[in-house]
């Protein structure tokens, strides 16, 4: 029996990096899944390589911030699969700028896809499984940048550490309900697996790209970087019965980045 046989769930950023790792994953234990994203190729490509895996899969283009999108693709879903049970809040912006580079218009909307989108797809999906009497699940994506201060990433930083708390808030509003809100952080990922993925849905290969100044493998204690598919089996567990007991907690998938003592490097 597979974990999560019987279950539908909703994973929103399916690039070919971590949000496709994702849902292969709980596509791999059962799950049947739809494949959001606001570039139609991510949703559409990303389903169709479940469904090559032998998956079932509905690839749905959506802008997570846009309200009324929001409901009709949990709407879509719901006519499709009969409800959903797991959400993975996963789409979001990477990167930008320090506080006093960081145009407003950028600020904006780093925050509202990476919060807002959190916050609506959560909503409506909370609506549609209380509605149903469904004990779902609802992960949310964070990063280490959400623990700590980066240099340079003003708006990343700053929404990633609110949904730390959206996630402990949402987990508190819907415990009645018996949905469970838990938060999943990823760090620096290594780039192969979701390239690889990439080439297998027909895309060019990017060109390496130099270094940059910090060499990330050396500063976390396993000394490799995570990759998509840890974080699968991290979201399959928060998402599966076997976390009946688990909600409001944040599940760090680092290499131990976050528990090191700060100056120390274990990999000189
Ligand atoms: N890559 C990393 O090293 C890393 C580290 C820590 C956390 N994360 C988090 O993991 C998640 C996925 O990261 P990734 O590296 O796969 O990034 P990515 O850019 O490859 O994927 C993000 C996806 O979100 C989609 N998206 C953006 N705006 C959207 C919107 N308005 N509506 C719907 N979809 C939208 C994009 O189209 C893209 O497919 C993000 O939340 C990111 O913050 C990534």
């Amino acid at each position: 029996m597979k974990r999560l046989e019987g279950k539908v769930a909703v994973v929103t950023g399916t690039s070919p990096n971590i949000g496709a790792g994702i849902a292969g994953g709980l596509a791999d234990e059962g799950a049947t899944v739809a494949c959001v994203d606001v570039v139609p190729e991510n949703a559409h490509q990303c389903a169709d390589w479940i469904k090559g895996r032998g998956g079932v899969a509905l690839g749905i283009a959506c802008d997570v911030t846009d309200e009324a999108q929001v409901e009709a693709m949990v709407a879509r879903t719901r006519a499709t699969y009969g409800g959903v049970d797991i959400l993975v809040n996963n789409a979001g912006i990477l990167g930008g700028l320090s506080v006093m580079e960081m145009p407003l218009e950028r600020w904006n909307r780093q925050i509202a896809v990476n919060l807002t989108g959190n916050f609506l797809c959560t909503k409506h999906v909370a609506r549609s499984m209380v509605d149903q009497g469904r004990r779902g699940s609802i992960v949310v994506i964070v990063s280490t940048a959400g623990h700590q201060g980066q240099a340079g990433n003003i708006g990343y930083c700053t929404s990633k550490s609110g949904l730390l708390n959206f996630t402990r808030a949402a987990a508190m509003d819907l415990a009645k309900h018996h949905i469970r809100v838990n938060s999943l952080t990823p760090t620096a990922t290594d780039a192969e697996e979701g390239l690889e993925r990439g080439v297998a849905w027909g895309r060019q290969r990017p060109e390496r790209r130099g270094g940059g100044m910090l060499d990330f493998r050396k500063m976390v204690p396993l000394g490799q970087l995570p990759s998509p598919r840890h974080y699968a089996r991290a979201a399959v567990f928060l998402a599966s019965d076997e976390a009946e007991m688990i909600t409001g907690f944040d599940l760090r998938v680092d290499a131990g980045a976050i528990a090191k003592y700060w100056p120390w490097v274990p990999h000189p």
